[in-house]
C-alpha cells in the first residue's frame, strides 16, 4: 500500500443508521450512490431519485448487492426524474412511506465564465439549476421528515478558495451553504437538523468524465498535490454525510472533506 491508496471506510456511529430510510437525490452516481451501498450495508432503507432511468436501474442493482441475499423489493427504491420536480419529491416520499433522512448530491454547476462576458441568461439558469433542486428539497423535508430528520446538503471548496470565471457557480452553491445555516435554525424547533459536506476532489464520474482525466494514472497524478496525495473517494465523501445524518446534535454545519486540500 502507498502514502496513496485509500483504507476502505468504516463509517463512525453507521448503526444508528440501521432501520431508517434515506431519500437520495442524486443517488444513481458518484456520492449519492457511494451513500446508497453504505446505507444498505449498514441495515439502512434507500430511495434512489435521478433523471437517467438506465443509470439509476444499475444503481439499485449496486446498492441491493450490499444488502442481505435475501432483501425485500422494499429496501431499494427508485423513482426516475428531476430532484427539482415537487410531484417527483412526492412521489419518492409516498412510495417510501416515511423518509428519516434526506442527502441531496443533484444539481452540478453551470454558467462558469468571466463576468463580463457572461450571458444574463445564463446567470440566471446557474441559479435555476442548483437552487431549484436544492429548494424543492428543503421545502419537501420541511413538511415530511419527521422530529430526528436530517437533511444534507453538498457543497464545494472553491466556495471558500475560488478560482477566476467561476463567479456564477460559486455564488450559487454559497447560497446552499448560506440556506443550510438558515434552514437549519428554522427547523431546529421540528426537531429537524440541517447540513452540508464541502467537497474537495472526489473520484467519481463528474470528474472522471472530463477531458484527460478518464484513466487511474490521469486521476492520480491530478489528485497528488492534495496533502493526502489523492483524490477521495465517493465513499470517504458519502461517510462525511453518514456521520451528519446519524449525529443528533450536529445541525447548521459545514463540514469540509479534501484530504487537507484547503490547508494549501
Ligand atoms: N466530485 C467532486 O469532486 C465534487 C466536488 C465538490 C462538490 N461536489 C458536489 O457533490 C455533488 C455530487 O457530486 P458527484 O461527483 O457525486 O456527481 P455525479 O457523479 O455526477 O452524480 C450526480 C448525481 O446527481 C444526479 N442528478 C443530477 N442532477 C439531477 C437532478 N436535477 N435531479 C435528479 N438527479 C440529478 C445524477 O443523475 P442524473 O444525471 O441521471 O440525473 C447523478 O446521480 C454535486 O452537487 C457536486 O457539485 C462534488
Amino acid at each position: 500500500m502507498t502514502t496513496a491508496t485509500p483504507i476502505p471506510v468504516r463509517s463512525p456511529l453507521s448503526s444508528a443508521l440501521s432501520g431508517t430510510t434515506t431519500l437520495l437525490i442524486g443517488g444513481s452516481s458518484g456520492i449519492g450512490l457511494a451513500a446508497g451501498v453504505l446505507l444498505r450495508s449498514v441495515g439502512g432503507r434507500v430511495v434512489l431519485v435521478g433523471r437517467d432511468p438506465d443509470r439509476l436501474k444499475a444503481a439499485v442493482s449496486r446498492v441491493r448487492s450490499a444488502g442481505p441475499a435475501e432483501d425485500s423489493e422494499d429496501a431499494v427504491l427508485a423513482v426516475a426524474g428531476d430532484g427539482g420536480d415537487d410531484k417527483i419529491l412526492a412521489e419518492a416520499f409516498d412510495r417510501a412511506g416515511q423518509v428519516d433522512h434526506v442527502f441531496v448530491t443533484a444539481g452540478g454547476i453551470s454558467g462558469a465564465g468571466p463576468l463580463t462576458g457572461l450571458p444574463a441568461d445564463d446567470i440566471r439558469k446557474a441559479f435555476d439549476r442548483r437552487l431549484q433542486a436544492t429548494f424543492t428539497a428543503a421545502r419537501a423535508a420541511a413538511t415530511r421528515l419527521p422530529a430526528g430528520g436530517s437533511l444534507t446538503f453538498s457543497s464545494g471548496i472553491l466556495v471558500v478558495r475560488p478560482a477566476p470565471g467561476m463567479t456564477a457557480p460559486l455564488s450559487v452553491v454559497g447560497a446552499v451553504e448560506t440556506l443550510t445555516k438558515a434552514l437549519a435554525v428554522e427547523l431546529a424547533p421540528a426537531r429537524l437538523r440541517v447540513n452540508a459536506v464541502r467537497y474537495g476532489r472526489i473520484d467519481t464520474p463528474m470528474w472522471r468524465s472530463r477531458p484527460g482525466l478518464d484513466s487511474d494514472e490521469a486521476m492520480a497524478a491530478a489528485g497528488s498535490t492534495t496533502p493526502l496525495g489523492r483524490f477521495g473517494t465517493a465513499e470517504e465523501a458519502a461517510a462525511a454525510a453518514l456521520f451528519l445524518m446519524a449525529n443528533n446534535y450536529v445541525t447548521g454545519q459545514i463540514i469540509t472533506v479534501d484530504g487537507g486540500e484547503t490547508l494549501n
